[in-house]
């Protein structure tokens, strides 16, 4: 069977080797005679699991001793309204910045849950969100709580290729759509959260890593599944966690630090993208409407002159094995997500029926 290049901004693509491992496992995990799926989240072997995950992500990352790593559920939307109802809870003053849809959303979200003093310090909206903009110390608050950002704009194609000075004031980002995609300062922010679906495992569970300070000051009325200091104590297992999504975490983890950790991946990274922007660049159908220096590694996204044309590459595109490359629905166009598991083949290939598109259309 052919399995074809998966270009979704999520769920997406997973690595070969990490699906065949658990294809090998399923059944009966390690002589326990049963698959991740059924066992016991309290059970021993269950315990290994989610232990030695935990661990790896640690190592992979480099996360300092004084963060937390919570396993969560909910998707990256259920932190939209977690991260103010924990952490708006000193002068009640939250900095957003908007350079998206997700970013909106989040403050749409804080500005609904609480009754504090939401700001939007910045947008890129005057441009349809195709730059990060360039902040210093100055445009944040100083006695703000937390300042927010979206680190990587899936749908926009645009990524922070610099990290915010925001003072005192701890930064907070939403890393979904770059988790574990290149090496990361965590030491630089307060926390950083972000679903698994595209980098790090089926959709299910949500990775929140928050700096062990900053947890303890919610309100008593917090709903308890949303309060971090809960599901922190609990070692994420206050309740059922996302066993076999934590599971498929951890083998993404073990693939990583076989080819090499975050530095190999990041080069990895840079090279599907380098090769798929350098041939946007020198196309005459295809453009990519993003500043250069915000470029995202991880999403793509290109048009042509005309929505016909467009429609026509995408389902000519997928006819030939290159699927999921229609743009975000609010926007349009096109996009290819070139996480982590897209081999550099999926791109040359892709790019090369990108030429030939062009050159018969
Ligand atoms: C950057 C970013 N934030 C948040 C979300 C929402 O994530 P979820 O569907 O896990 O709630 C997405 C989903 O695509 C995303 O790309």
């Amino acid at each position: 069977m052919a399995r074809v290049f998966n270009f979704s901004a999520g769920p997406s693509m997973l690595p070969e080797s990490v699906l065949n491992r658990a294809a090998a496992e399923i059944l009966d995990y390690k002589g326990s005679g049963q698959s991740v799926m059924e066992m016991s989240h309290r059970s021993k072997v269950y315990d290994a699991i989610i232990v030695e995950a935990q661990k790896l992500f640690r190592e992979v990352l480099g996360i300092p001793d004084n963060y937390k790593v919570l396993f969560l559920q909910g998707g990256a939307s259920t932190q939209f309204a977690a991260i103010p109802l924990n952490f708006m809870n000193g002068s009640k003053k939250a900095d957003y910045v908007l350079t998206g849809q997700f970013s909106t959303k989040a403050y749409k979200e804080a500005c609904k849950v609480t009754d504090g003093d939401v700001l939007a310090v910045a947008s890129s909206k005057d441009k349809t969100f195709t730059y990060i903009p360039k902040l210093t110390k100055a445009d944040f608050r100083a006695d703000a709580d937390y300042a927010y950002i979206c680190f990587n704009n899936t749908i926009y194609g645009t990524k922070w290729n610099y990290i915010p000075d925001t003072g005192d004031v701890p930064l907070f980002a939403d890393v979904s759509s770059c988790f574990l995609s290149e090496p990361m300062d965590v030491t630089k922010f307060g926390l950083i959260y972000g679903g698994a679906q595209k980098n790090i495992a089926p959709a299910g569970l949500t990775v929140v890593i928050v700096r062990e300070d900053l947890l303890g000051n919610a309100p008593e009325n917090i709903p308890t599944m949303l309060d971090y200091k809960v599901m922190a104590d609990n070692d994420s297992m206050y309740n059922t966690p996302p066993c076999w999504s934590i599971y498929m975490c951890k083998l993404v983890l073990e693939w990583i630090e076989s080819i090499g950790g975050l530095e190999a991946m990041k080069l990895h990274n840079e090279k599907k993208a380098a090769i798929l922007y350098d041939y946007l660049d020198s196309s005459k159908m295809f453009n990519n409407p993003v500043v250069k220096e915000d470029r995202s590694i991880m999403n793509v996204t290109f048009v042509t002159e005309s929505d016909e044309l467009n429609a026509k590459f995408v389902a000519d595109a997928a006819a030939a094995g290159f699927v999921n490359l229609k743009g975000h629905r609010s926007v349009g166009g096109m996009r290819a997500s070139i996480y982590n598991a897209m081999p550099i083949e999926g791109v040359e290939k892709l790019v090369e029926f990108m030429a030939a598109f062009e050159k018969n259309n």
